[in-house]
């Protein structure tokens, strides 16, 4: 099977799963379910999704609880995407090609997608298909990344840091909280769905998702710069507009770009205790570098 293909494959059957645990727009709230469902559905790469299946692939993980655990973790980011665009955050009014939530409804209705959706992830995580024990490891996961000390802190960081200069140990903290805190999880859940891996392949995957999600961010401040609205679905040129530390305005792009493919090679070298078995985490890799969106 290609990248490709693979990718296609998964993609269709996280489509099919977000569809499925979300709540209908039949359902009172009407209005609210149909602005979570406006936020989540018809857009997007998922790339969560994909590292989470990848992962899962790994240690035998069955497809239904990867569905499960990829669904939380594109809940948990959409949540975040609609609180980031809010105007007490960056204030934005395009994201995936279509207007923000806000501008869409309201800001109360915006609030409240992103509440939502945070607890529909959960919900999610309490599905039959999983086991009580990994009900709970991943629940865990998922709440420390997207929290205070993963997500939500990196975010409060991002905010706080408007108009100054971040030295770069900072730089790089505050984008490991608040983008890489999420995709490690995504490939430590997608793990964790399967066969408990050994101390050892955790510290490898662990390894590979921190390169990966660093790069993640490292590359969406460099788009920031060098692509269109129009292509990116969102509005370019926003960062050096708001005065917001990125890598770009910290490192310059020369750098900014030769960091991202050290974090290739990074998350590349940290897959070879698994050999061909990590395919398809090593494609992603070249996925988040090489995007264009
Ligand atoms: C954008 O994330 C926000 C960041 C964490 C950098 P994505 O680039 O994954 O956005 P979508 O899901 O494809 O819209
Ligand atoms: C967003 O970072 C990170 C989260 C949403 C957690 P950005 O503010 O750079 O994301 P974009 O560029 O608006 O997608
Ligand atoms: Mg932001
Ligand atoms: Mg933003
Ligand atoms: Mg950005």
């Amino acid at each position: 099977m290609t990248f490709e293909q693979w990718t296609r494959a998964v993609l269709k059957r996280v489509e099919a799963a977000l569809e499925h645990y979300l709540p209908s727009e039949k359902t009172v709230p009407e209005q609210l379910h149909e602005a979570m469902r406006y936020a989540v559905l018809g857009g997007g790469k998922r790339v969560r999704p994909l590292l989470c299946h990848a992962a899962g692939e790994l240690t035998g993980a069955r497809a239904e609880c990867l569905d499960a655990a990829a669904v939380s973790l594109e809940m948990i980011h959409v949540y975040s995407l609609v609180h980031d665009d809010m105007p007490c955050m960056d204030d934005d009014a395009l994201r995936r090609g279509k207007p923000t939530v806000h501008v869409k409804y309201d800001e109360p209705t915006a609030l409240l997608v992103g509440d939502a959706l945070q607890s529909q992830a959960f919900i999610t995580l309490t599905a039959d298909v999983l086991s009580p024990a990994q009900q709970a490891s991943l629940v865990r996961e998922l709440a420390v990344a997207s929290g205070s000390v993963g997500m939500a802190g990196g975010q409060a960081i991002d905010l706080a840091s408007v108009g100054h200069a971040l030295a770069r140990p900072q730089l790089e903290t505050m984008h490991r909280m608040k983008t890489g805190a999420l995709l490690r999880a995504s490939v430590r859940m997608g793990a964790l769905a399967g066969e408990a891996p050994g101390t050892d392949a955790l510290k490898s995957l662990d390894a590979y998702a921190a390169a990966v999600g660093l790069a993640f961010q490292v590359v969406d401040d460099i788009l920031d710069v060098t692509t269109d609205s129009a292509t990116l679905g969102k509005t370019a040129g926003k960062d050096a507009k708001d005065g917001k530390p990125t890598y770009v305005s910290i490192i310059g792009l020369d750098a900014s770009r030769a960091l991202a493919q050290q974090l290739r090679h990074d998350a590349h070298a940290a897959l070879t205790p698994f050999g061909a078995r990590a395919q398809r985490l090593a494609e992603l890799a070249d996925l988040v570098v090489d995007r264009v969106s």
